[in-house]
């Protein structure tokens, strides 16, 4: 079975019997009540859907970071997908020709759907429960690390970028909440009750702030890749705070 990534789905080159696609259909069913966040779209050669109900629009989001230094060859490279989820850009650095794939996450319930996903789609990544707090000689090195959506939810932020550039040998893909003011660029905003309705929202960096962390924890060189996505003029929270942007980085050893 070969999968390949378009536009609207991830597509497979068979046909599911109909007995398989009504249990994945009642798999991921039973999986809603713990919450998804990535909305990962699988459709085979017959054209049959199945789809997990987040938020996330993977297909829209990975086309986005693309533009903004996502890795589009990662031939041969062992990879790690730390804060994983439910494992789409484990399958997409799968796709673009990793020779080994971890995706680590420290929820147990997004790791069972990343499991979910992988028997669907028969890939062979590396799924486990880890925080990457406690990462450092008990796994990798690994050639390039996918560090997406993660490090806003974290109170020390430090100690994991520092875990991070211990076990990357190359490079580091970064995508975070980003503050869009240009005058805030060097400074993180610490934000202790919910924003955007979401406890375990913590930090928000400016790209400056950002670059400086990165360098500070261990990588030689970080730069911004810009905005991947803003929000529109005067946009606020459900707390009444700004919407802030997302931004990517790349990371060099
Ligand atoms: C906003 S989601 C981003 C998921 C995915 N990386 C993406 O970009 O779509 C944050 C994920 O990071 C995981 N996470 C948060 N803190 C973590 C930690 N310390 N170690 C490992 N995973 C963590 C969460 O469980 C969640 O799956």
């Amino acid at each position: 079975m070969t999968v390949e990534l378009t536009k609207d789905a991830l597509r497979l080159d068979t046909v599911w019997p109909q007995a398989d696609y009504e249990r994945y259909q009642r798999e991921i069913e039973a999986k809603r009540s713990w919450g998804y966040y990535q909305r990962i779209i699988i459709e085979d050669a017959a054209g049959k859907r199945l789809e997990t109900p987040g938020p996330h629009q993977c297909l829209g989001v990975i086309r986005a970071l693309d533009r903004h230094g996502f890795p589009a060859g990662m031939a041969g490279k062992t990879v790690l997908d730390i804060g994983c989820n439910a494992g789409f850009y484990s399958t997409v650095a799968k796709l673009r020709g990793a020779s080994s794939v971890v995706g680590l996450d420290s929820q147990e319930h997004y790791i069972a759907q990343a499991l979910l996903i992988k028997q669907i789609l028969g890939t062979d990544i590396d799924f486990r429960i880890a925080d990457g707090h406690t990462l450092e000689g008990n796994v990798g090195p690994f050639d390039i690390v996918i560090n997406t959506g993660i490090i806003y939810h974290l109170q020390n932020p430090m100690d994991f970028l520092a875990k991070m550039a211990k076990i990357t040998r190359e490079f580091m893909y970064l995508e975070t909440e980003a503050l869009t003011n240009p005058a805030l660029t060097e400074y993180a905003w610490f934000i202790e009750h919910a924003y955007g309705e979401d406890v375990s929202n913590w930090w928000i960096y400016g790209p400056r702030c950002v670059e400086r962390m990165t360098r500070a924890a261990g990588f030689a060189r970080c730069e911004f890749q810009g905005y991947v996505w803003t929000p529109p003029p005067g946009d606020k929270t459900k707390e009444g705070y700004d919407r802030q942007g997302r931004a990517a980085f790349a990371c060099w050893k």
